[in-house]
């Protein structure tokens, strides 16, 4: 089966041609959630109107966020995505009005490409869910922009940035994550999927990837970009029908193939992440000989067997873990990686196993070292996101995905 993925677009209705500004829910993406405390009795889709009033952020002006990120200088630029440009700034912590750079909360800025207001809808859906979470696993949504053309959202800095530049970037600022920081970000994020999955919330996460999973100064993993977010299925429904939307190689087989969305679904993404965390290596690398482009399809028939697993793991890591612990963790990316969505655990036994793999390592049955985390040159956070790339290499992006 092959997928092609498509330009960087983050639309997910086909008919959604960016003329209209206003919300669309026609593929079944309700925004109907009022409360995290929301039970499963379905209730109906809110409108704009309703989810920017009931959210508790603050509305900002589009003059105050240019000028509380100097007027998006380029570089202030702490990351890019499909969905446009992310970039740092401040605001008074009490007024929450634009402060001088340097003083003040530390922000971070996402400001929605001006192409005819393609994205409007993910926009809405982050506004939405992450309006309504607390969550320490999840970033914090301060307030959003939503003026004339102007679609930007305003959420808490994360100065370590994404996991993606942890694990991929090289350069003296990413020094490779020690396997007691691996353990603790695969930890966390997983932590915030189990929340959205939880019996009160019932959200299907859909583009759980490396660069959706931010750190914060003490590593603790946060989930941000709830674009593609769906409320889960409702009474005696399994799934919810979607157009197949996300990110090339971190999809569920299943899901591909019928754009039939469950929890399960983002298991199985999370399974791509771990192998991804456990290996250093892309989920996707065209740059790998041929039969090691797709990670997942490579790496399978190493992780079930325990004299194996070292041609998977990442060998920055050597040193760092006991063959029991590390077969442990692969074992669990296998069974997230099932093809069969049955044959996988639910987020709940994930932070279970991993919790216990954490707790392993804290009464030191293992030789992993916790002083042997990265020590990161001082400098400004405006730098995440921008460090020595060694390889020119396409970044995955979310986008809608096609099976031939
Ligand atoms: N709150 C934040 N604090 C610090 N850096 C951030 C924050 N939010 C985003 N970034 C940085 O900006 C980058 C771009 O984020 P964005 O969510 O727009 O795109 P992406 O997740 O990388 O890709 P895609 O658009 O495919 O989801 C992130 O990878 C991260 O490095
Ligand atoms: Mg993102």
């Amino acid at each position: 089966m092959g997928i092609c993925l498509s330009a960087r677009i983050k639309a997910e209705s086909p008919c959604h041609t960016g003329g209209s500004s206003k919300p669309v829910s026609t593929d079944g993406n309700d925004l109907s959630r009022s409360s995290s405390k929301a039970s499963s009795v379905s209730v109906p889709p809110r409108s704009e109107g309703e989810i920017l009033q009931s959210s508790n952020l603050k509305s900002f002006s589009f003059s105050d966020l240019k000028m509380s990120t100097r007027n998006f200088r380029p570089d202030s630029v702490l990351g890019e995505g499909g969905f446009g440009s992310v970039f740092k700034g401040w605001i008074d912590e009490n007024s929450l009005t634009a402060s001088k750079p340097g003083s003040g909360t530390v922000i971070a800025v996402k400001r929605l490409n001006q192409e005819g207001f393609q994205g409007h809808k993910e926009w809405l859906a982050e506004v939405n869910y992450l309006g309504q979470f607390y969550h320490p696993h999840l970033v914090k949504l301060i307030g959003y922009c939503l003026e004339d053309e102007h679609r930007l959202l305003v959420y808490e800095f994360m100065p370590r940035g994404s996991l993606e530049n942890h694990l991929f970037r090289r350069g003296s600022y990413f020094q490779p994550l020690s396997w007691n920081l691996r353990l603790k970000v695969a930890l966390g994020a997983a932590r915030g999927l189990a929340f959205l999955h939880g019996a009160e919330t019932k959200v299907i996460y859909r583009d759980f990837k490396t660069s959706n999973i931010l750190l914060d100064s003490n590593y603790n993993a946060k989930l941000s970009d709830f674009g593609l977010a769906k409320d889960g299925p409702t009474g005696d429904k399994s799934h919810v029908s979607t157009r197949v939307m996300g990110t090339h190689g971190y999809a569920a087989p299943e899901y591909l193939a019928t754009g039939h969305l469950t929890a399960r679904s983002d298991v199985y993404s999370f399974g791509v992440v771990l192998l991804e965390m456990l290996s250093g290596r892309r989920a996707v690398d065209k740059n790998r000989p041929s039969g090691e482009h797709n990670l997942v399809e490579w790496a399978k028939p190493y992780l079930a067997n325990k004299r194996k697993i070292y041609r998977v793991l990442d060998n920055r890591l050597e040193g760092q873990y006991t063959l029991d612990v590390a077969y442990k963790a692969a074992n669990l990316a296998l069974r997230c990686l099932s093809t069969e969505p049955k044959f996988r655990p639910n987020m709940d036994e994930v932070v279970k196993e991993l919790e216990e793999l954490h707790d392993l390592k804290e009464t030191g049955n293992t030789r992993c070292d916790q002083s042997s985390g990265p020590r990161p040159r001082r400098r400004s956070a405006d730098d995440v996101g921008k460090g020595n790339t060694a390889a020119a290499y396409p970044r995955p992006s979310t986008s809608p995905l096609y099976t031939k």
